[in-house]
């Protein structure tokens, strides 16, 4: 991200402690560095030690401050728990960004109930239980607190192809509306982003194997003729979560340049492909997945 285009005052978070999840890579990479650089301490987690250390030396270089990694697999509540218990040995959090996630394009009759899983239990159940073990914390000091869900604007439309991801997102967009009023008294605001595509090494290569991150594909279905910009997603996760608009919440911002009410949003195009292409992308997911897994256990 180009932080010179980050449109706040610098010192507009400071005291602010947030948690990041899925802020060792991608788009939590990118909001982590947008708190840090405006004054706040930042958590981030993920399943991958190495990756998480290497991001938070990198932010810390740049923009010194400070950037905790801790390797925390939100699919275990108990693993949230003890993670949790560290970071409050030192002080609340004040802020949450659920961007955690999993996602692979599939025709949904070539899923098995673990396909279903291996999304559902990171995006819905997981994100959840952060939340909820979050949440009490907060309920139980009263503090005031401010959650941000990433989502997808399929949340509104629904995705063929990635249909346990348009299940779990939308579950997320439900929890946003419905705790921003169960915890409203209590000061917990919740709101979540709705991103159109802003390229990413970890969901290109599962939601577009063989295309290129560098803005080149996709674009011509967006009435905007691009992609989206880190430091214009960055802008809005900071005004969210910012002190100073407290009494927006149980939103829900699309990020998109106008593609959803353009054409959808999602993968309905993929209905055109062949039982060869689907072979070959599969290949190309698992290739990745398979990546990943190694520098999990490494
Ligand atoms: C069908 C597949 C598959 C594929 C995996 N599976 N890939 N099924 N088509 N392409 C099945 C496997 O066969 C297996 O079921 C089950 O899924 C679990 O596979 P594992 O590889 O063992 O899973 P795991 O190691 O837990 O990995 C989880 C993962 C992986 C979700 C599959 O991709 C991951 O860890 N992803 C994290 C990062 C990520 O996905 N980032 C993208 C986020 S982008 P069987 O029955 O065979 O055992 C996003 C939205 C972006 O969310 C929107 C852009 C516009
Ligand atoms: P990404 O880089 O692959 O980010 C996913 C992150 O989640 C990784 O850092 C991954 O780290 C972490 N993660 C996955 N499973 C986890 C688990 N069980 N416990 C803890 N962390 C876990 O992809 P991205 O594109 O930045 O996506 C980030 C978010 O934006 C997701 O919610 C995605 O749905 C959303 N989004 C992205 C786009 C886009 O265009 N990029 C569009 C709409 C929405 P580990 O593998 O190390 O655990």
């Amino acid at each position: 991200m180009d932080a010179s285009k980050l449109m706040f005052r610098d010192g507009l978070l400071q005291g602010e402690r947030i948690l990041v999840t899925g802020g060792g890579t991608g788009l939590g990479k990118e909001m982590a560095e947008a708190f840090l650089k405006l004054g706040a301490e930042v958590i981030i987690w993920g399943r991958r030690g190495e990756v998480l250390k290497e991001a938070a030396d990198e932010l810390m270089g740049k923009h010194g401050g400070k950037v905790v990694p801790m390797a925390c697999d939100i699919r275990a509540a108990e693993a949230i728990k003890e993670n949790l218990d560290e970071i409050w040995s030192t002080g609340a959090l004040t802020g949450l960004v659920n961007n955690a996630a999993g996602n692979f394009i599939s025709r949904t009759q070539d899923l098995s109930p673990r396909g279903f899983d291996a999304i559902a239990n990171i995006v819905f159940r997981g994100s959840f239980y952060v939340t909820l073990d979050i949440g009490k914390r907060w309920i139980e000091e009263k503090r005031k607190g401010s959650v941000i869900s990433i989502l997808t604007t399929w949340v509104w439309n629904g995705s063929p192809f990635t249909v346990p991801s348009a299940m779990s997102k939308a579950g997320l967009n439900a929890m946003t509306q419905s705790l921003a009023v169960e915890w409203g008294h209590y000061g917990i605001r919740f709101n979540a982003i709705a991103p159109g595509p802003f390229p990413t090494k970890g969901a290109w290569e599962r939601l577009s194997p063989g295309q290129s991150t560098d803005g080149s594909t996709r674009q011509t279905t967006n009435p905007m003729g691009r992609v989206g910009e880190m430091h214009e997603l960055c802008n809005l996760a900071v005004f969210l979560m910012a002190p100073g608009c407290d009494y927006l919440t149980g939103q829900t911002i699309a990020i998109d340049g106008a593609m959803y009410q353009a054409s959808g949003g999602n993968f309905s195009g993929l209905a055109a492909w062949s039982d060869e292409q689907w072979a070959a992308a599969r290949d190309m997911i698992k290739a990745s997945n398979e990546k990943d897994r190694a520098q999990r256990t490494a």
